[in-house]
């Protein structure tokens, strides 16, 4: 792997713990203005100080993240569709790499859809963003959306992970599972995982903390933390789980605590 691209990947995967807290805010670019992220400037800044990474389109960076940031950027660099289509996975890229080399970012992100109607595309797309950011030294984050009808079970979950590390992808995001070490094992390059529609709090660590402890080197998850009642509490509780492996006790008592 160059220095380039190794350097920008050990701003996202903390080296001295090797595990990483992403904060994703991307939602928008197929959900429009998501539930809690209808003014994404007031969403992200509490938040900024207590991510490793943010996740997230050009438009929401260049208009509600300070350029003073040195918060890590992974550009979300898909899209094309949005809710108000049955197939989400007619997507297609939507960022130069000259833009985000530009945009200063650390990696850029693509999803990708296995079994689903578009399936090639995206994953041609993936391997010609790989080629760009091989050429570049940008890292490349393949998301593994999952289609309607697709079930999150390690078998499927797995395919879509190793086909998305074949491809070259340098980390990839997918959902926690059953087995999820499974997942884990026959993927050669880091996942982690997302949080997925908003749960319980409670609910959501112990989600971030079985991922850690089957093999994730951390979360890159958004609802689950900007539609807490307390997102400031909640990143921090995940913070710790992640990088000090504590328990869920003790990251509750965070989230209650921070205020
Ligand atoms: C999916 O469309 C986006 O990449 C989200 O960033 C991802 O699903 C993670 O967010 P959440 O934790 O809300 O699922």
């Amino acid at each position: 792997m160059d220095w380039g691209l190794k350097n920008r990947l050990s701003r996202i995967i903390k080296p001295e713990t090797g595990r990483t807290v992403m904060l994703a805010v991307d939602h928008g670019y197929f959900l429009g203005p998501t539930s809690g992220l209808e003014k994404p400037g007031e969403t992200i800044k509490p938040l900024l100080p207590y991510a490793d990474s943010l996740m997230l389109t050009r438009g929401v960076l260049r208009t509600s993240v300070p350029a003073e940031s040195d918060t890590p950027i992974v550009l979300r660099v898909s899209g094309g569709t949005s809710i108000l289509h049955d197939d989400l996975s007619n997507e297609d890229i939507t960022t130069s790499m000259l833009e985000a080399i530009k945009l200063n970012v650390s990696a850029v992100a693509i999803s990708i859809f296995v079994g689903s109607a578009h399936e090639k595309e995206t994953l041609t797309n993936l391997a010609k963003l790989v080629t760009q950011g091989e050429e570049y030294g940008i890292p490349v984050l393949a998301v593994t959306a999952v289609g309607r009808e697709m079930t999150r079970d390690a078998k499927y979950l797995s395919l879509c992970c190793r086909i998305a590390a074949e491809l070259g992808a340098h980390l990839v995001k997918t959902y926690y599972c059953d087995d999820f070490e499974k997942v884990v094992e026959t993927c050669p390059v880091p996942i982690v995982i997302a949080g997925g529609k908003k749960i319980p709090e409670k609910d959501a660590l112990t989600l971030a903390h079985n991922a850690i402890s089957h093999g994730a080197v951390g979360v890159d998850m958004g609802r689950n933390i900007f539609q807490s009642d307390n997102p400031v509490g909640m990143i921090q509780a995940v913070r710790v789980i992640v990088h000090k492996s504590a328990t869920i006790d003790k990251a509750y008592g965070i989230y209650k605590k921070v205020t």
